[in-house]
């Protein structure tokens, strides 16, 4: 049979340079397939590394003046979906209202004066430290700083706070 398909090739040169033409173009094919794959490979690794840039960039808003909050306070600050507490030494913390169990939003009970999560109970304390588990890490916060009695949270990024506690409140 094989030496028949030979024979007829042999020929009919025609149905020769038909099947190089047809490789060839498969080949072709699958350089250009492999091409595009690499180069869709390519910007989907630069689109995500641009949005971990992104995200981690300064993202800065300005929460108010110090004289606008009362020592003792919590206010929910919702154009950076965050907390900024104001603590008995007249020093500030922004937290996140992310509970650390499993993320529920959590709000802040004025009565009791803890955040206390809707899921599963946990309580944290104006700092954002955990009083009831089963969460076990504080709130995470944000970085801020004080300029000229401004309150600028930067909400780009949050930071974990893992030993549940050392809470990094700014003094104007
Ligand atoms: S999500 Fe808040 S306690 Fe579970």
């Amino acid at each position: 049979m094989k030496n028949m398909c030979e024979c007829s090739d042999q020929r009919n040169p025609a149905k020769t340079g038909r099947r190089k033409f047809l490789n060839r173009l498969w080949v072709f094919l699958g350089c250009l397939a492999t091409l595009e794959l690499g180069w869709l490979t390519i910007s989907i690794l630069k689109s995500r590394q641009a949005n971990k840039q992104s995200d981690t960039k300064e993202r800065t808003i300005t929460a108010g003046n110090i004289i606008d909050y009362s020592p003792n306070t919590v206010t929910a600050i919702p154009r950076g979906q965050f907390y900024l507490a104001c603590l008995q030494d007249g020093s500030f913390l922004a937290l996140s209202r992310t509970c650390t169990h499993l993320g529920c939003s959590i709000p802040w009970d004025n009565g009791e004066q803890k955040f206390i999560c809707p899921c599963h109970g946990s309580t944290f304390d104006i700092k954002g430290e955990v009083l009831t588990p089963p969460a076990t890490r504080a709130l995470d916060s944000y970085p801020l700083k004080i300029e000229n009695g401004e309150i600028r949270v930067n909400i780009g990024r949050s930071e974990k706070r893992l030993d549940n506690g050392k809470p990094r409140s700014v003094k104007a």
